[in-house]
C-alpha cells in the first residue's frame, strides 16, 4: 500500500465524522484533496464548507460543494485537515503547503477537529519537518534572526507567496519539546501571522493510515 493510498483510506474514514445538514470546515494539501473527493462522491449532504485556501475552494467547488464565508457561518461542527507531524497528544505541525493561517483560522472556529494523516507523520517529537512560519514580507529577516536566537535555522521558502499575500520561512533544526509554550512564543514575534504548529488548539482525533491498508483512531485525551 502507497502512501497516497493509506490517505485515502483516512479521507474516507473521516466521513464518518462529517453530519449531514450543516457547515464544515476543510483543510489544504493532498490528504485533504482524497477527502474533497470521497465527500462529493458521497451520500452526505453538507450546507457548503469553508475553504482553508483559494486551491481548496477551487476543487470544493469541482465536486459541488458551494464554498462559504467563515463570517457567514459562525462555529463549525467539524474541519477536516491533514498535517506534517502528529505528536501523541495530537499536537501538530502544519503549513508545507502554506495554508497554515487560514487552517488555524478555521480550526479553531470549528468543534471539532478530525486529522487524517499517513502513519509516516506520527512523531515522538515535532520538529524534524521544518516549521512553516507566515511572515509579513517587512519583516522577514528581523523574524528569521529571532528564530535564530530560537536555535532555529530559518530558510525562505523560495518564490512563494501565501494566499494572504505573504512569505513563508521553514525552520529548520528545533526539537520542539514544549509546542504550546513555543506556538506562544513564535507568535508573539511581531511581524509574525503565525506559525505551523497547531498544540493551543490541537487536533481532537487522529486517523492514521496504516500500510496494511487499516485506519487507526487516536482520540485526545483533556
Ligand atoms: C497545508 O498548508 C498543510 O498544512 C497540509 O495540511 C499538510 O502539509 C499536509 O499535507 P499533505 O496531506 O499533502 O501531506
Amino acid at each position: 500500500m502507497t502512501a497516497d493510498d493509506m490517505k485515502k483510506a483516512v479521507a474516507l474514514a473521516a466521513l464518518e465524522y462529517v453530519p449531514d445538514d450543516t457547515p464544515i470546515g476543510v483543510g489544504t494539501g493532498s490528504t485533504a484533496n482524497h477527502f474533497i473527493d470521497a465527500l462529493g462522491a458521497s451520500r452526505i449532504r453538507v450546507t457548503g464548507a469553508v475553504a482553508s485556501s483559494e486551491a481548496t475552494a477551487a476543487r470544493l467547488k469541482k465536486v459541488g460543494i458551494d464554498v462559504l464565508d467563515l463570517n457567514a457561518t459562525g462555529t463549525l461542527a467539524v474541519y477536516v485537515d491533514g498535517a506534517d507531524e502528529a505528536n501523541h497528544h495530537l499536537h501538530l505541525i502544519k503549513g508545507g503547503g502554506g495554508a497554515l493561517t487560514r487552517e488555524k483560522i478555521v480550526a479553531a472556529a470549528s468543534q471539532k477537529f478530525i486529522c487524517i494523516a499517513d502513519e509516516s507523520k506520527e512523531v515522538k517529537v515535532l520538529g524534524e519537518f521544518p516549521l512553516p512560519v507566515e511572515v509579513l514580507p517587512m519583516a522577514r529577516s528581523f523574524v528569521g534572526r529571532e528564530m535564530v536566537k530560537l536555535n532555529g535555522d530559518p530558510e525562505l521558502r523560495d518564490g512563494f507567496q501565501t494566499d494572504n499575500g505573504n512569505l513563508i520561512l521553514d525552520v529548520h533544526g528545533l526539537s520542539i519539546i514544549d509546542p504550546v509554550e513555543l506556538e506562544s512564543t513564535i507568535n508573539q514575534i511581531p511581524g509574525v501571522v503565525t506559525c505551523g504548529l497547531f498544540a493551543r488548539r490541537p487536533a481532537d482525533v487522529l486517523l492514521l493510515g496504516t500500510p496494511d491498508g487499516q485506519v487507526r483512531t487516536v482520540t485526545r485525551q483533556d
